[in-house]
């Protein structure tokens, strides 16, 4: 991998030059030139100081070939800077002009049928055309030549969300670019073979003109795995190569201002390997929408953790979410009283110092005119925009009180993403079809959440070794080389806790040998004392066949189970499976959970799938084990139950099943920010729950109190929202969405 670029900030217009940016993508293009006037008018009374400006403004910008006009735009930029808002200016490549494509349909990309990827919508190019690139690189220096020294663009804002639209194309400008792609990979035609397993189905590759695509070969051809994870990769790298060029070419005229581009992390994404991407950007920004449901909270929190180590632990920027409901999915819910702030805080508790929002003022025309936005449909009397200008002072408090530049405080425990073994999940020549790596991720960090334990989520490619515990759930695959630091991280005394579908294949998706998991030529297996032969999955599909396999510790398991036929002699078994269901596959005594004392340290193996409460439970179990290293910020029971008795039965969590029953979970999210020096700490406090909950011996003096009530005696007979909060001592109550901040100084001598 290459080094990564120096951490650049983009200025704000204050007069220092700092403060939490707070803004959003605006889009002025849409409405007449008078709606600036008052945009800004509402901006400031918002106190929004920076916008994403000029997106999709290509067209604006150059109406016809070669014609450049920034009369428009120039005018935008003056009045936003005149009013103290700064702009993270587009290269506005992102959608072109349909000139471009009536006179160039050769750009457009293609699909795995062949059919051309017609223009209209946007990202309707082929990532490897020349003649789009030409287009593309043109425009940027038009750019860059213009606003060079324009001091209000304090930032570029490189196309948008790259590969959201043209991820994939199979177009003969692909095919030449991937044969070029496998010839530096591979360099001889026989590794290329060896690696793609050729020898099956008779696909031999003579020489790299040969190489294809992974077009449609018909409804039930395979696509052959490794071949389709190259295709991945290669996709991936065709698109930071063009963000590079683009970015290149700016930077060439006006090196002096930062660079971005708009990543998509959430938990059910996985576009880029942003491991990757983060390194060429000089700040790390995301566009992160909500998912529905109770895990709201905590699935931003999990994807955030991610965010916060692509940006190597330096602060990042939202460069979008939603003030409420979005217009794309089949379920498009709103947000409740108090999330829009709740959210925004809560992505500046992870670490985030810019707070931005897909849009400014939502578009009454076009596809998106149902997605909410800072300014709705119903105008600056609305709840939204109230909450908009709630929010804007919060992060103003928030600047004054210096959160910007402090650092999110690691937890002791990595959860390992791996965006290589997302893709290969995704293969559908698996023993089952129902895998998700990035849903793994999230149940290990939510479960862990349930027992008061935050845990960072990591790239595998990155440096994890300082790190406790490292846990790899479906990282499926596992090169030998990663085996190998993996084995060395353990013998110096790390844990791991490796899962059920891990290490199963190489990085050219080849089964290792020998026994299950087969990577690193048996080191994984030597490292866990374990071997096992068969995978019994489990599903609805199979009748009359049990759904269900329970364990031997109580747990249950659902999809999958390693049949482990032997164990080193010093694995400790720690579940095996157990009940009627196990016997019935021949499970009965098999285990499960085990493990194994490796160099200084300890290899775990979770052997079959567990969700995110049977998770839980395992970690709550293996208390004072040293599995999950030093509970991060949160201490199991902290929280909810220990506020003195009578608040404890208020605040119990009711159980998710028996063995859970006196272990109600932590309700609240608690993490930390502090400066480099030590000098200053900020608290954040989330309430994950439905229901107020109550916490107490809270630090430092609260900056912000949002949804939150305060007890100030915490004497007998309080009572706060029905709450008993006696003997709460400097008592807070956290209603629903609620999040309190709270800040410590520490004078240094
Ligand atoms: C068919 C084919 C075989 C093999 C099996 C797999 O029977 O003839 O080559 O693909 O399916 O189930
Ligand atoms: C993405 C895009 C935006 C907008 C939003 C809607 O994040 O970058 O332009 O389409 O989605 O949620």
């Amino acid at each position: 991998m290459t080094a990564r670029r120096p951490f650049r900030w983009p200025a704000l217009l204050t007069e220092s030059g700092r403060g939490i940016a707070f803004g959003g993508d605006y889009n002025p293009d849409q409405w007449p030139d008078e709606m600036v006037a008052e945009d800004i008018r509402l901006m400031r009374e918002a106190k929004v100081n920076t916008v994403a400006l000029a997106i999709f403004s290509w067209d604006r910008i150059e109406p016809r070939e070669g014609e450049f006009t920034f009369d428009w735009l120039d005018s935008v930029i003056d009045q936003l800077g005149a009013a103290g808002i700064a702009v993270d200016l587009a290269s506005a490549t992102a959608a072109a002009p349909l000139w471009l494509y009536e006179t160039h349909p050769e750009v457009l990309p293609i699909d795995k049928y062949g059919h051309v990827v017609n223009a209209g919508s946007r990202q309707s190019w082929r990532p490897t055309s020349p003649v789009f690139r030409q287009y593309a690189l043109d425009l940027c220096r038009r750019l860059a030549e213009h606003y060079r020294d324009n001091p209000t663009v304090t930032a570029w804002h490189m196309g948008n969300e790259y590969g959201w639209n043209n991820r994939y194309d199979y177009s003969d400008d692909a095919l030449k670019a991937f044969r070029l792609w496998c010839e530096r990979k591979y360099g001889t035609i026989e590794a290329l073979n060896e690696a793609w397993g050729t020898a099956f189905w008779s696909q031999h590759v003579n020489s790299f003109d040969e190489v294809l695509l992974p077009r449609h070969m018909g409804g039930d051809a395979m696509v052959n795995p490794p071949q389709q994870l190259d295709f991945e990769r290669f996709g991936n790298d065709m698109l930071l190569d063009f963000y590079k060029a683009e970015r290149d070419a700016i930077e060439a005229i006006c090196p002096d201002k930062p660079f971005t581009t708009n990543f998509m992390v959430s938990t059910d994404q996985c576009t880029m390997d942003y491991a990757q991407w983060a390194r060429e950007v000089d700040f790390v920004s995301n566009d992160h929408y909500f998912h529905e449901g109770e895990s709201h909270l905590d699935e931003l929190a999990c994807s955030d953790a991610l965010m916060d180590s692509l940006s190597g632990g330096r602060p990042w920027y939202v460069m979008e979410h939603s003030t409420s409901a979005v217009q794309w999915k089949p379920l498009n819910t709103r947000k409740r009283a108090g999330e829009l702030v709740r959210d925004s805080l809560a992505h500046v508790a992870m670490g985030a110092d810019a707070i931005n929002f897909f849009q400014w003022r939502q578009s009454s025309s076009g596809a998106e005119a149902f997605h909410s936005a800072m300014v709705p449909h119903a105008g600056a009397d609305s709840k939204v925009f109230r909450g908009v200008c709630e929010l804007g002072e919060a992060l103003e408090t928030l600047s004054r009180a210096g959160v910007q530049g402090t650092e999110l405080r690691r937890a002791g425990t990595a959860i390992l993403f791996s965006a290589e073994s997302e893709w290969a999940i995704r293969s559908q020549t698996l023993p089952s079809m129902k895998l998700s790596h990035w849903h793994d991720v999230r149940d290990w960090y939510r479960g862990l959440l349930d027992v008061g334990r935050r845990a960072d989520v990591v790239p595998l490619a990155y440096d994890w070794s300082g790190y406790k515990t490292i846990i790899l759930p479906t990282v499926l695959v596992l090169s030998e080389r990663d085996v190998r630091r993996i084995a060395d991280f353990v013998r110096a005394g790390g844990n791991v806790v490796v899962g059920y579908a891990t290490g199963l294949v190489d990085e050219h998706f080849h089964a290792g040998l020998g026994g299950y998991p087969g990577a690193g030529d048996g080191l994984l297996r030597d490292m866990l004392g374990v071997r096992s032969e068969e995978f019994n999955i489990l599903g609805t599909e199979a009748e009359g066949e049990p759904v269900t396999i329970g364990l031997s510790n109580g747990l249950e398991t659902h999809l999958w189970q390693n049949d482990v036929t032997s164990t080193a002699p010093d694995t400790t078994i720690m579940a095996t499976y157990a009940g009627d269901a196990a016997s019935d596959w021949e499970l009965d005594g098999v285990p499960a959970i085990t493990s194994h004392p490796y160099g200084q340290g300890a290899a775990i193996y979770v052997g079959c799938d567990l969700d995110r409460h049977a998770i839980a439970r395992l970690a709550a179990a293996a208390d004072g084990l040293p599995w999950f290293g030093e509970p991060a910020c949160v201490k199991p029971g902290d929280y909810g139950d220990a506020a003195g008795p009578t608040a404890a039965t208020a605040n119990a969590v009711p159980s998710e099943d028996a063995a859970g029953a006196n272990a109600p979970a932590p309700r609240i999210l608690h993490t930390v920010r502090e400066s480099a020096d030590g000098a200053v700490r900020f608290d954040f406090y989330m309430n994950r729950a439905k229901e107020s909950v109550a916490v107490h011996d809270v630090p430092g003096e609260p900056i912000i109190a949002h949804r939150c009530s305060r007890s100030p005696s915490g004497s007998a007979g309080d009572i706060a929202d029905g709450i008993d909060i006696t003997g709460v001592a400097d008592g807070w109550l956290l209603r629903r969405n609620a999040i309190l901040v709270t800040r410590t100084v520490h004078r240094q001598e």
